[in-house]
């Protein structure tokens, strides 16, 4: 460790690791500050790879390689024995690789001549133009370590709500909700976002009856209103039970279960659940980041206030990824560290933030780019639509996985592409077929004279942007030109 440094990093999350990785290859003397503690292990990697991202997806396949051997295998005339599950092997598969992925950053770190101070970092003072940072070792030691800049990424951490506080064993967050040693018999769920579709599948899938509960009136409001509905269908058909509407007031510990009590639409109701998951969604996480008088201003909801190159109102400091505005994801905050970097060193590197993929990673995955038919027509488009139903398209029903729905949307007048969602197999990776379409300013035409390999679930964006204008072939179109 050094005690002046060009960068210093605080936060070694995809935000952070990113930015540091990247400053060390344009040259700059970079130290990048991680406090975690993963499983007793000094960890790099953040939420996304040490509890969230990385091991939710590794459950994800697990239980889902599970569902689909029991109910899947036998449509195809494959016979297999009983089929069991050993949850505590999933577990460590999981932790696996997680510890694989986080001890390559770690190489990634030193092979680029960064180095990883394990502990906190505090921005003691960002107005001086020789930054200065304490940082704190797991030991105690404190070491004052002068910076010429300094990027802030501290993350997120869930929201705690008062009515269903956790405890660790009971009701639990989602880091909680990836380590049950058993799927519990009846699971509760508070909040139908990500968390609460992608974990509730999980255990789901492995045998627990899950209700999730959704404070708000319609289900998945951030999604195009049809991608909902149609995914909605599918989830509850899985059975999800998905209460919409309903807002929990209580949840407490009585005799080794949680009474849960609700209101729904102002009647009081209660259920008993074996674990509760509490995902309402997170908060930026500043605690011990920053000093007082510091300097660095924050909105009024706790986060690091920024502008759109992730410049914080002191000269020199930057913020990025969960700790600043837009969207918790860890591709958005990896992008925000690579352009804070480049800026700082003098290029004039931009996040496109109308471009970033959204995707839910349930069975069908929901994904989704740019903006839904609804956002399109509030920003004053007149909007056309074109969609396809995957019932109709070869390859996924060879797969059979036959069931969702692509939707384009697009301005009529200029025939510009507005958005691409969709409800289906392989959403996720689809999807960046419209973001790359997006950030070449494509129209629904260039898509339509373009050739889609036969036979690929990728067909299904060709005909929804045929759609768009009543010339799909394989579904009967109203509108024919
Ligand atoms: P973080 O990953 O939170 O990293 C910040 C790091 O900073 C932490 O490790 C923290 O210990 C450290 N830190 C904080 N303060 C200090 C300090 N003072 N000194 C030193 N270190 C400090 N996003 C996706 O895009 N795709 C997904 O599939 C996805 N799945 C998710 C699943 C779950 C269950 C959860 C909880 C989140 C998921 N996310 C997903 C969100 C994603 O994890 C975050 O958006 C991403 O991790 C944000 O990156 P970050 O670098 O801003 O912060
Ligand atoms: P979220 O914001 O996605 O969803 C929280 C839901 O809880 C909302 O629908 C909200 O209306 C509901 N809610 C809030 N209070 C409630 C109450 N008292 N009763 C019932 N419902 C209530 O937050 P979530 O799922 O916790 O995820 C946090 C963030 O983590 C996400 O916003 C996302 O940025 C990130 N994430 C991303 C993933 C991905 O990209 N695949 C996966 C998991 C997390």
């Amino acid at each position: 460790m050094k005690n002046s440094y060009d960068l210093v990093v605080i936060g070694g999350g995809p935000g952070g690791y990113e930015a540091a990785i990247r400053a060390a290859q344009l040259g700059l003397s970079t130290a990048c500050i991680e406090k975690r503690i993963h499983k007793g292990e000094p960890a790099l990697g953040g939420t996304c790879l040490n509890v969230g991202c990385i091991p939710s997806k590794a459950l994800l396949d697990s239980s889902h390689r599970y569902e689909a051997t029991r109910h899947e295998l036998g449509e195809h005339g494959i016979t297999t024995g009983d089929v069991g599950i050993d949850v505590s092997k999933m577990l460590e598969r999981k932790d696996s690789i997680v510890k694989g992925l986080t001890a390559g950053v770690a190489g990634l770190l030193k092979g680029n001549g960064v180095d990883w101070l394990q502990g906190t970092g505090t921005l003691l003072d960002g107005k001086s133009a020789e930054k200065q940072v304490k940082f704190t070792a797991h030991d105690g030691t404190e070491t004052t370590i002068t910076a010429k800049y300094v990027i802030l990424a501290a993350g997120s951490v869930p929201i705690e709500i008062p009515v269903a506080k956790t405890d660790g064993e009971f009701i639990v967050d989602s880091t909680g909700a990836l380590e049950f040693s058993e799927a519990p018999k009846r699971l509760g769920v508070i909040g139908a976002g990500v968390i609460g579709l992608e974990l509730g599948s999980v255990w789901r899938r492995l045998g627990s009856e899950v209700v999730v509960y959704e404070a708000m009136p319609e289900f998945l409001a951030v999604a195009d209103k049809d991608i909902a509905k149609e995914a909605g269908k599918l989830l509850k058909k899985q059975g999800l039970d998905i209460r919409v509407d309903t807002k929990v007031t209580g949840a407490e510990v009585v005799g080794g279960e949680v009474v849960v009590t609700t209101d729904v639409k102002g009647e009081t109701k209660t259920e008993t659940f074996d674990k509760l998951i509490v995902c309402v969604g997170r908060r930026a996480y500043s605690e011990g980041l920053l000093a007082d008088g510091c300097g660095i201003e924050l909105t009024e909801r706790g986060l690091v206030a920024v502008d759109d190159q992730c410049k914080t109102n002191l000269d020199g400091v930057y913020a990025i990824g969960d700790l600043v505005r837009g969207p918790m994801l860890a591709h958005k905050a990896m992008e925000e560290g690579m352009m804070a970097v480049e800026r700082i060193h003098g290029e004039k590197a931009q996040v496109n933030y109308d471009t970033i993929i959204s995707v839910i990673y349930t069975h069908p995955e929901i994904a989704w780019v740019g903006l839904t038919e609804e956002q399109a027509k509030a920003r004053g488009h007149e909007v056309k639509t074109g969609s396809f139903n995957l019932s109709a398209n070869g390859r996924a029903l060879a797969q059979g996985e036959g069931v969702g729905v692509i939707k384009v949307v697009a301005d009529a007048k200029t025939d510009r592409l507005l958005g691409l969602h969709m409800v289906g197999v392989g959403a996720g990776d689809i999807v960046h077929q419209g973001m790359i379409a997006l950030e070449f300013v494509s129209s629904v035409e260039d898509l339509q004279l373009m050739t889609f390999a036969h036979p690929t679930v990728s067909e299904a964006v060709h005909e929804a942007v045929l759609s768009a204008d009543g010339r799909a072939i394989h579904a009967i179109q109203r509108k024919k030109r």
